[in-house]
C-alpha cells in the first residue's frame, strides 16, 4: 500500500526549503526593524473563537473550517487564519496591560477546506502581523508599509496595494442599504450563496469568488463614511504618501472576513491565473472586545507564503546566498578517511559547511558528488599527502589546485 499526501497539502522538499527560509529571514528582519516581536499560538482553537471572531456568514467559517470533536467532546478547529488566535492570546495573557502598543508577528500553517488550485491549498502558510492598542492612522500606514517592504524585498515586482475603508458599524449599515438597492434587480441572477448573503451580509457579495467581478458600478462605500472615518482614511493615505508607498484606492474591496473596520487593504500581483491577492489585512477595532477582551483596537495583515513564493518563481527571482558547501572531503584509503573524519569535526566547529562521501565510492564518483553539492572546494587526501601532512585543495569554480598543510586548511578556506 502506498500513501499520498492529503489533497490540497504540499511537501516542502529540501530544495524548496531554502526559499522558505529566505522568506522567513527577510520577513523577520523587517519585523525587527519595525519593532514587531514574534508570538507563537496553537494551531487549533475552540471552534467558537473563529465563529465569533471571523464571522458566521463568511465563507471561511460557514464552509471551509476543519472542525472536529476531540476526545473530551469539545469542538475544535484547525485555525483557518491567524488573527483570531493572536487576539485570544492577547486577551488571555493580558498583554493589553502593557503601556505601549503591542506589536506582534507570527508564521505558520493555516487550514481551509477550499477547492485546491495553483495558489490555493487546504494547508497553506501565512506570515502575519498584528498591532494592538492604537487608533493612530500612522500605524495603519506602517502596517501596510511593512507588508510591502517584505514582499518587494523578496524581489517581487509590480505589486499593487489596494486600499479601502470599510468604515464603522453605522456607515456600514447605511452602505448595506444602498448596496441592497443596487443589487436588488440582479438578485435572481446571482449565485445561490450570494442570494442568501443578500439579507445576512450583502457586502460579502462584492467578495464572491463566482460573481465578485460583476459589480464594478456598485455604490462606493466611501460615499457612506462619516466624517471621522473619512478623516482616518485620508490620514492613512497621507502617511503612505509620506513614506513613498504607492497605493490604489479600490472602494469595492471588502475582504473576506467580518472583523474589519476602517482600513482594509490587499497586496495584489498578476501571474497566478485568476488569483491576484498575495496578502491582505486591515483594522479591527471591535474584535478584541467581541471575544471578551477590553475595548482595544487592532490592525494587521497576513501574507500568503505559497502565493508569494509562486510569484517569485513566476518572476524568476534569484535567491541570494545559495549557501553552498564550503568543502567536500575526499579521503582515499583507510588512514586518509580517518583523518577526514577528524577534519570534518574541526571544520564544522570552525563554522564551515562541509561533507564527505559515506558510500566508499571511487574518486571520480566523489568528485561528481562535490559538484552536485556545489562545493567551493574539494579537499582530496591520499595516503601520500597524509604522510607529508598535506592535503590537495581544488577550487571547483576555477579548477585551480594547490597543496595546503593539513594544519592550516581550515584557516585557508575561511580566509578565501
Ligand atoms: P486572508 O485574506 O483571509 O486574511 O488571508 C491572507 C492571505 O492568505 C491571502 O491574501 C492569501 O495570500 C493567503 N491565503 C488565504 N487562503 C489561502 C489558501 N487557501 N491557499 C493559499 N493561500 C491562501 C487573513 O487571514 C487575515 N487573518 C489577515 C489579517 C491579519 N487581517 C488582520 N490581521
Amino acid at each position: 500500500m502506498s500513501y499520498q499526501k492529503p489533497k490540497g497539502t504540499q511537501d516542502i522538499l529540501p530544495q524548496e526549503v531554502e526559499k522558505w527560509q529566505y522568506f522567513e529571514q527577510t520577513a523577520r528582519e523587517w519585523c525587527r526593524r519595525f519593532n514587531y516581536k514574534e508570538i507563537r499560538v496553537p494551531i487549533f482553537e475552540n471552534t467558537d473563537l473563529f465563529i465569533r471572531g471571523v464571522g458566521e456568514t463568511t465563507d471561511v467559517v460557514s464552509k471551509e473550517m476543519y472542525t472536529f470533536e476531540d476526545k473530551g467532546k469539545r469542538s475544535m478547529t484547525l485555525r483557518p487564519e491567524g488573527t483570531a488566535g493572536v487576539v485570544r492570546s492577547f486577551v488571555e495573557n493580558k498583554l493589553y496591560a502593557e503601556p505601549d502598543v503591542t506589536k506582534l508577528y507570527y508564521t505558520g500553517p493555516m487550514f481551509r477546506y477550499e477547492q485546491p488550485q495553483a495558489g490555493r491549498y487546504r494547508q497553506f502558510h501565512q506570515f502575519g502581523i498584528e498591532a494592538f492598542g492604537s487608533v493612530d492612522p500612522t500605524i495603519d500606514a506602517e502596517a501596510i508599509a511593512l507588508g510591502y517592504y517584505i514582499i518587494t524585498d523578496l524581489g517581487i515586482r509590480d505589486v499593487t496595494i489596494e486600499l479601502n475603508s470599510v468604515g464603522n458599524a453605522e456607515s456600514r449599515a447605511a452602505y448595506k442599504e444602498k448596496l441592497k438597492t443596487y443589487l436588488q434587480p440582479m438578485k435572481e441572477g446571482l449565485c445561490k450563496d450570494c442570494q442568501s448573503r443578500f439579507e445576512k451580509n450583502p457586502m460579502r457579495i462584492l467578495d464572491c469568488k463566482i460573481d465578485g467581478d460583476k459589480f464594478h458600478d456598485a455604490p462606493s462605500i466611501l460615499d457612506s463614511l462619516d466624517e471621522a472615518c473619512l478623516s482616518h482614511f485620508t490620514a492613512v493615505q497621507d502617511a503612505l504618501m509620506a513614506m513613498d508607498i504607492p497605493f490604489k484606492v479600490n472602494p469595492n474591496m471588502v475582504r473576506g472576513l467580518d472583523y474589519y473596520t476602517l482600513t482594509a487593504f490587499e497586496y495584489t500581483c498578476e501571474g497566478i491565473g485568476a488569483i491576484h491577492t498575495i496578502g491582505g489585512g486591515g483594522r479591527y477595532n471591535g474584535l478584541v472586545g467581541d471575544i471578551g477582551g477590553p475595548d482595544k483596537p487592532g490592525i494587521g495583515f497576513g501574507l500568503g507564503m505559497e502565493r508569494i513564493m509562486l510569484m517569485m518563481d513566476i518572476q524568476e527571482v534569484a535567491l541570494p546566498n545559495k549557501n553552498p558547501l564550503d568543502i567536500y572531503f575526499i579521503g582515499l584509503g583507510e588512514q586518509a578517511d580517518k583523518e577526514v573524519t577528524r577534519l570534518l569535526y574541526k571544520a564544522r566547529n570552525a563554522g564551515l559547511r562541509v561533507d564527505k562521501d559515506y558510500m566508499q565510492r571511487k574518486m571520480k564518483a566523489q568528485m561528481k558528488a562535490a559538484d552536485r553539492n556545489q562545493a567551493r572546494y574539494a579537499a582530496i587526501l591520499g595516503e601520500d599527502e597524509l604522510l607529508q601532512g598535506n592535503i590537495m585543495l581544488k577550487n571547483l569554480s576555477t579548477g585551480e589546485q594547490e597543496i595546503v598543510p593539513i594544519a592550516s586548511l581550515i584557516e585557508h578556506v575561511k580566509r578565501t
